[in-house]
């Protein structure tokens, strides 16, 4: 047996298979929309406030709301502990997480507000930003802030020359053949529009394809537990707090 090459994953999950997920809705009983989501041990939780004037004035935009993403990892989240405060790549995927948020928001009713996401990794174990993206999709629907769609998440792995979906640490740290390449893929939940694409690695343009198509697939099993948490919600709250 060629042993450089990944024929069963390392935790006996099928090729496309996601880690067991979970999302509870309205988590912070003091935000206006939360929410949390989980890629096995991979935990986020949301907190949206707004949509609420932006201060200072001169940051705002008289034609629409802003959106306002804040994510980071919690110290205790990692097994080396992680510096308090933003850092580069908390910065950046706080940018990103905008990016693949604003799309579906309907900012053009809220001029001159700031929508603020608040997005904590309680535990890391890779895919932090997807399951964030799908805790703050939830928490914004929860807010009540108009959505032209849900947004759903996933990782997709390449380790070595095999495609797994939803990638753990264990997985990401693969260095067997080609190694590991992760790519982090945001879909509109009900149509093949892609919000955001990550790619931490090498692929072939063939094998971007397929990747994405295994990603569509995937989201579309996380958009399901999205609908069906806040329908859970709506039911037990009768639609209010
Ligand atoms: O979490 P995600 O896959 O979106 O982003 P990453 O930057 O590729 O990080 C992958 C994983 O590395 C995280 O999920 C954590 O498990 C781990 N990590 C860590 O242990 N300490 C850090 N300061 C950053 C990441």
């Amino acid at each position: 047996m060629a042993d450089n090459i990944y024929t069963k994953r390392l935790d006996g999950r099928k090729m496309d298979e996601l880690r067991k997920m979970s999302a509870e809705v309205g988590v912070i009983p003091n935000a206006d929309g939360s929410a949390t989501f989980s890629f096995g041990s991979t935990v986020a939780i949301a907190a949206v406030y707004g949509p609420k004037p932006l201060h200072p004035q001169h940051l705002q935009n008289p034609k629409k709301g802003i959106i306002r993403c804040n994510y980071d990892l919690l110290s205790f989240s990692v097994t080396e502990r992680k510096r308090p405060g933003p850092s580069r790549r908390s910065q950046e995927i706080s940018r990103i997480i905008e990016w693949a948020l604003e799309p579906v928001l309907g900012l053009d009713e809220f001029p001159g507000t700031v929508i603020d996401v608040h997005l904590m990794i309680i535990q890391a174990d890779a895919s932090t930003r997807c399951a964030a993206i799908n805790a703050a999709a939830i928490a914004l629907a929860h807010a009540g802030v108009p959505m032209k769609d849900l947004v759903s998440s996933v990782s997709i792995g390449k380790l070595d020359k095999q495609l797994v979906v939803d990638v753990s640490k264990e997985e990401e740290d693969y260095h067997e053949g080609e190694g590991a390449t992760d790519i982090a893929m945001t879909f509109m939940s009900n149509s093949d529009k892609v919000l955001a694409l990550q790619l931490d690695g090498k692929i072939t343009p063939e094998g971007l394809k397929e990747a994405v198509k295994l990603g569509r697939k995937a989201t579309k099993e996380v958009h399901n537990l999205q609908v069906k948490v806040l329908k859970e919600y709506l039911e037990k709250t009768g639609g209010g707090d």
